[in-house]
């Protein structure tokens, strides 16, 4: 449908006899309906009635213009019969039907909860008060009367997350209060639009919230409102990316992210080495990869650079999933401006180190950044992006404006629009809060202390490995994740990390530059944000590598006794003595440190 036609041949009919009824009353037959009229008739609307703008009302939001007549009221019946609605900004036209005129087989039907024509029964208080003690008794169940079995498999979780060893470098705890917010009424609020612009009523303290929310993030990273802005929207990273591309690129424009298996993350764009395409970048728009130098692991600017000015992407993208040393923002800079492109930085595995001040800001070089918020960021789960604002500084190049060359950013209005309504609908009100929750913490000297902790429990762990002569890629790390080459030891990624987690250890495999591909990674990632969340310090985490060092020893031994047929080895080897010795040291070692927010 081209909404792009305001005569389009569309027009919403409500029909409304009716008179007002209490609450507890009984619908009314269904016939008092709005309809959504097509004229000629076409297959079933697809056209959500999100889409409605409230209408502009002398400076006040009206999110539903005259609705409160239209639904309760039946004697302004002789009112106007149209109505002007906007979608999207394009005016359309909503006629109100009467009862006399029958709905054609291509309407919507809604039904109208008043009737006039059919009056209810008296009601009977008995049957009105059994009625609501019905509702009543299990909106207020707890979880475990409510339902014991998902309590009982949460409960297990919880149990996993305690006696183990959490080691995956993108996984966090969060605290209490984060996690309050996020069980809370917040959930109930639909929200559509942004702070003061929304789509229903009743939003007055959500407005609240994401205001603060946004405030929050600004200050969290030093970052002046006049020359950036923020949406804390985005339901997760891979989405605040895409609607980043969304916003500011056509279906088919270029982009260029670091290779997946160099450490990049599939939202930069993936392609199989089959060419099968991965993520939503590389199958709406065209994604060139840059690559780490395969001898010693760290990005190629040059050929980064060589390639950027042939292909001429419109955004580069820097940041990864799993790259441990610094990103040198001021040649990405000067990369893009070469070559006219936008700057995206992608945070995610970073953002709580670089508002830390423990990592290279990618403010001072990027036009938008983007996170996740759940990381070493340890918010809710979700998405972030941030970007510039106000004038342009005179020498940097964009292509975006496509034409129209201006000296003031345009970004906010694209990206906004992006996430809503272009790729989402309502924001998660609850996570919006535990992320200012979040936020709030993160400006604090404590989290700062936190994230110094952090790094150098990286650096403890990854000395401790090279002392027993693993291979780590770059031999080091400048951030809170290693990365264990584990070829020299005959071993995959896959098989180490099903070792590990027989030892209730959580990593994940990954693949090694020179890998063919992903699909036997070579080797794996280890973090050490989460276990920090849990108190741990430089000695524990060389205990710590002892075990994951164990682990590889274990790993080798099956593969001796069992030749290298993974499947049936893995099978049975739980309780293999070696894997039920090393579980027992490691489930005694975490259970001495709390998992916040619960007393177990
Ligand atoms: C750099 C980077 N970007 C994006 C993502 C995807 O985040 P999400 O799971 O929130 O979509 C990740 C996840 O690990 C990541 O490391």
């Amino acid at each position: 449908m081209d909404l792009s036609h305001p005569q389009s041949n569309l027009t919403l009919n409500f029909n409304s006899s009716s008179s007002t009824t209490t609450s507890h009353s009984s619908p009314p037959p269904s016939h008092h309906s709005i309809s959504l009229h097509l004229d000629p008739p076409l297959p079933p609307p697809t056209l959500p009635l999100q889409l409605l703008e409230p209408q502009s009302n002398g400076g006040t939001l009206d999110p539903l213009p005259h609705s409160q007549s239209l639904f309760n009221n039946d004697t302004d019946d002789d009112d106007d019969d149209n109505q002007e609605f906007r979608i999207l900004g394009h005016s359309m036209c909503l006629k109100r039907r009467r009862d006399s005129e029958s709905s054609s087989s291509s309407s919507l039907s809604i039904p109208l909860p008043s009737s006039k024509r059919f009056p209810l029964p008296p009601p009977d208080s008995s049957d009105l008060d059994a009625r609501r003690a019905a509702v009543r008794s299990w909106g207020n169940q707890p979880l475990q009367i409510a339902d014991p079995d998902v309590y009982a498999i949460m409960e297990q979780e919880k149990k996993r997350q305690f006696k183990g060893i959490e080691l995956i470098a993108s996984e966090n705890f969060v605290c209490r209060a984060v996690m309050e917010a996020l069980g809370s009424h917040l959930t109930n609020k639909y929200s559509e639009g942004m702070p003061g612009a929304r789509y229903y009523c009743g939003n007055r303290y959500i407005d609240e919230i994401e205001t603060l929310c946004c405030e929050r993030a600004l200050k969290a990273f030093n970052l002046d409102p006049k020359c950036w802005g923020v949406n804390v929207q985005p339901y997760s990273c891979t989405s605040a990316n895409f609607a980043v591309y969304t916003g500011l690129l056509l279906p088919g424009d270029r982009i260029m992210g670091l290779d997946t298996p160099s450490g990049g993350n599939t939202s930069h764009g993936y392609y199989t080495p089959n060419g099968k395409k991965v993520s939503g970048a590389s199958i709406f728009f065209e994604s060139l990869p840059y690559k780490v130098n395969p001898q010693n692991g760290y990005i190629d600017y040059d050929k980064l650079d060589e390639r950027a000015l042939d292909f001429r992407p419109k955004i580069i993208i820097c940041g990864g999933s799993s790259y441990p040393r610094e990103w040198d923002y001021a040649r990405f800079r000067h990369i893009a401006d070469k070559c006219g492109a936008v700057l995206l930085c992608d945070m995610a595995q970073i953002s709580g180190l670089i508002a830390a001040k423990e990592c290279m800001n990618p403010f001072d070089y990027c036009d938008i950044v983007t996170s996740t918020t759940h990381k070493s960021l340890r918010g809710p789960r979700g998405g972030i992006i941030f970007y510039r604002k106000g004038s342009k500084p005179r020498k940097r190049g964009t292509l975006l404006s496509q034409g129209h060359e201006s000296d003031q950013y345009d970004f906010e209005e694209k990206i906004n629009f992006a996430v809503f309504p272009s790729l989402q609908g309502g924001p998660h009100n609850n996570h919006i809060a535990a992320l200012a929750i979040a936020l709030k913490q993160v400006a604090t000297p404590e989290y700062k202390a936190y994230m110094h902790q952090v790094k150098k429990n990286a650096q403890a762990l990854a000395s401790a490995l090279l002392r027993r002569k693993c291979r780590l890629v770059t031999r080091g790390t400048d951030n809170h994740l290693i990365l264990w080459d584990l070829r020299p030891l005959g071993l995959t990624g896959k098989f180490y990390e099903k070792v590990c987690e027989a030892c209730h250890i959580t990593l994940n495999k990954i693949a090694i530059f020179g890998d063919n591909g992903t699909i036997i990674p070579g080797g794996v990632r280890i973090g050490t944000p989460a276990m920090t969340t849990r108190g741990c310090l430089e000695a524990d985490f060389e205990t710590m590598a002892e075990f994951l060092f164990r682990a590889a020893q274990i790993a080798n031994t099956l593969q001796r006794e069992h030749g290298k047929l993974q499947k049936t080895v893995l099978k049975g080897f739980e309780s293999h003595r070696d894997i039920v010795e090393l579980r027992a040291r490691v489930e005694a070692f975490a259970t001495q440190f709390a998992l916040p927010g619960f007393d177990i």
